[in-house]
């Protein structure tokens, strides 16, 4: 693997005056930015999946508070502050399960209290460091789960945990390409994740870019691979982790993590502590975003459901903390995470 494989994509890139997203609806066949130059634009990007995953939509975010805070003072000198809560209360409301939103969001709100000479700059400068930094997690906990995938074998992954999902490198595909890279992974099995094939168009697509042997599979078929043997990890992202270590991640993880722990598969979640979300004490309070029924009565925008049916669309599930046998952070390593090793961990 060359050390620049997660720079041969990028899914969010700051230009001087604007911001460009990679339209993700458009991969695998098309690689074409959008520019946005307003948080308004930003925030409908988030919604309509321009850019998805949870630490590229916080980043995207941050960059969209810069946006607003460049017009707002060009508006009003005196009150641009006031004026960007309106800005702040559209992105955040956006997308609902990826807490990397509200924490980005959070953290430049508090940048924007501090009595600085040019707000604008140190904006941008908190905007880049949180971009910055997410790149540093995903290299860390690239090292840190790939040490241990102790034996040579295939790994499952699910949705598209990798450089397009974050700043850069990612962070389930961080793992599987520095495991690749040290000749621990014969082959990736990546879920085809319905009903946005994530999987198919997304990670299949970053995975053969670096000559990663990947093998498609519908969801309802990873169950079956598992059981025939051979796979030593199912490796997957998070939108939001609670502070008992339940995951909310995509759609389809948890029937994931049912069968790897029904078959003997160990199954690691990697994630930046920017997921974890301490104020709720389990999975059951993660709000879970519920997305438009045509995502399944559709095919291409072509109608294929029996007209009728009515239509349950959740995004993302929550795999509950003891099917979890490890979490890597950037912080470091979480075995079988629990209240007490997550309050451990995100001690400061
Ligand atoms: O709906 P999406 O595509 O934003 O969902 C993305 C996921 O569920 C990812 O697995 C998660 O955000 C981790 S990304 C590093």
């Amino acid at each position: 693997m060359s050390p620049q494989s997660d720079d041969r994509v990028r899914a969010v890139i700051w230009r001087e005056d604007a911001l460009e997203l990679l339209d993700q609806r458009l991969l695998p066949g098309e690689l074409r930015y959008r520019r946005l130059s307003g948080a308004a634009e930003v925030a409908q990007a988030i919604r309509e999946m321009v850019v998805r995953g949870a630490p590229a939509i916080g980043i995207a975010a941050a960059y969209g508070v810069v946006l607003a805070a460049r017009a707002c003072r060009a508006r009003d000198p005196e009150r641009w502050r006031a004026l960007v809560a309106d800005d702040l209360a559209l992105l955040a409301a956006a997308r609902p399960t990826a807490v990397n939103l509200f924490w980005a969001l959070r953290r430049m709100e508090r940048v924007m209290r501090e009595p600085v000479a040019d707000p604008l700059a140190r904006l941008l400068d908190e905007a880049r460091a949180i971009h910055r930094e997410d790149i540093a997690a995903n290299r860390r906990m690239g090292q840190l789960g790939a040490a241990l995938l102790k034996e040579r074998g295939a790994v499952i992954t699910h949705c598209n945990a990798g450089a397009l999902a974050t700043g850069g490198h990612g962070t389930a595909l961080g793992v599987i390409r520095e495991a690749y890279a040290a000749g621990l992974i014969e082959r990736v099995y990546a879920d085809e994740t319905r009903p946005w094939l994530q999987g198919a168009r997304l990670t299949a697509w970053e995975l053969v870019q670096d000559g990663i042997p990947v093998t498609l599979l519908a969801d309802g078929a990873a169950a079956a691979l598992l059981r025939r043997g051979g796979i030593r990890w199912a490796i997957v992202g998070a939108d939001r982790i609670a502070a008992n270590g339940d995951v909310a991640n995509k759609i389809g993880t948890y029937h994931l993590a049912l069968a790897a722990r029904y078959h003997g598969v160990r199954f690691m979640v990697v994630a930046p502590t920017s997921t974890v979300d301490l104020s709720l004490a389990n999975g059951s309070a993660i709000p879970i975003e519920q997305r438009a029924a045509e995502e399944l009565l559709e095919l291409g925008g072509q109608r294929v459901a029996a007209v009728g049916a009515e239509v349950w669309n959740p995004s993302f599930d929550v795999t509950p903390a003891a099917w979890v046998d490890a979490l890597v952070t950037e912080r470091g390593v979480v075995l079988a995470p629990d209240t007490v090793k997550m309050a451990e961990l995100m001690a400061d």
